[in-house]
């Protein structure tokens, strides 16, 4: 099977401005933690990364551990973009982090400056790439400075490796810190990629203030709260569900009585709404404007799909508003 880009791919997808930078992101990107490693079928992850290319997702987030095993997601992604992609490169944006174990020892983990360079040479390895878009810190690392995490970005960006740097989990005060440290180096904090979803959101309590303060774009992962907030649990944990699988990072007690009647009151409204409850959940991230863009996993083409149709309704009443934070307990 030959790939060819729909010409359409352009027409229907938004995109926004990531902070106060150049640089556009689809509203809708695509995430490779889940369903893309050396675990699962290649050939359907291929198919819904030219699915999501045909319908204007041009953003592909990777991290060196995604898999399993760790490396294998990067892997088979460098498979694919040398079968299919790669004459579109300069329209992609790709990423990827380093900050969580990777390889044994002291220097395979962490914030320090050692791992993150060595790590951000074996992703482009396994891509096959010669720089990455942007390259992240995966996690704040409390034993390793500041200073030193971010001189190991801006070094990334001034290789050439990588084009922006970007951070993910750091708190509001982290982030304040990391972006001061950046920019003084000469090299700004481009995004932010923390956890956010109607049923999580720590990101309220100063961070989304601090990423406007400084410019910093942010896009919000596990915006399904992996899976949760969709119709997917309603009935019970199906067997092809994250939540089912060995290797999935969803756990069982997760899918518990207080969270599933509080699924059920948003399908409510989602229902209401017209939309289906996954739908509604990214809906309700992108309409803060300082969401850039809403960093969604997919196991299937048919959930990419119900996914995309949440940009046709994108506006919520106050009344809507407020059920929503009080079902979250907001
Ligand atoms: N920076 C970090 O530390 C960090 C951490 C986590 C994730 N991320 C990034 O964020 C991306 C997204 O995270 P995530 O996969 O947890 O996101 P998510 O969108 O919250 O969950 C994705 C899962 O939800 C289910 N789903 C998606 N669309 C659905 C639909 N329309 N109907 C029913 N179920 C649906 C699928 O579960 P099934 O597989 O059960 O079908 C899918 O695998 C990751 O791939 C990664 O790039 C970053």
């Amino acid at each position: 099977m030959s790939y060819t880009a729909d010409p359409q791919r352009y027409d229907s997808m938004k995109y926004n401005r990531v902070g106060r930078s150049g640089l556009l992101l689809p509203a809708i990107s695509l995430g490779l933690w889940h369903n893309f490693g050396g675990v699962d079928v290649f050939e359907n992850g291929r198919k819904i990364i030219h699915r999501a290319f045909d319908a204007g997702i041009t953003h592909f987030d990777l991290a060196n551990n995604y898999g399993p095993p760790p490396g294998s997601a990067e892997e088979n992604f460098g498979r694919l973009l040398a079968k299919d992609l790669k004459s579109y490169r300069d329209e992609l944006i790709i990423s990827t982090k380093a900050g969580y174990e990777m390889w044994p020892g002291p220097y395979g983990d962490g914030g320090s400056r050692k791992y993150l360079l060595a790590s951000l040479d074996n992703s482009l390895k396994r891509m096959g790439l010669d720089y990455v878009d942007i390259f992240y810190s995966h996690r704040p690392d409390p034993d390793t400075p500041m200073e030193e995490t971010m001189m190991a970005l801006d070094q990334a960006v001034r290789q050439g490796k990588a084009l922006y740097a970007g951070i993910s989990s750091y708190s509001a005060d982290q982030t304040r810190q990391a972006a001061e440290i950046i920019r003084h180096l000469g090299t700004p904090c481009l995004i932010h990629q923390p956890s956010y979803s109607i049923l999580d959101r720590w990101v309220e309590d100063g961070l989304l203030d601090t990423l406007e303060d400084f410019g910093i774009g942010c896009i919000a992962f596990s915006p399904l709260k992996q899976g949760i907030l969709s119709d997917k649990y309603l009935k019970g944990i199906p067997d092809d569900s994250r939540a089912a699988k060995p290797t999935g990072f969803l756990s069982k007690d997760q899918i518990n009585q207080e969270t599933m009647g509080k699924v059920k009151k948003l399908n409510e409204i989602a229902q209401q709404r017209g939309q289906s409850l996954a739908q509604m959940a990214i809906s309700w991230l992108l309409k803060d404007e300082r969401v850039t863009s809403v960093l969604v996993g997919v196991s299937s083409i048919n959930q990419l799909e119900n996914n995309l149709e949440a940009l046709n309704n994108l506006e919520f009443s106050r009344e809507e508003l407020q059920q929503i934070d009080d079902i979250a307990g907001r």
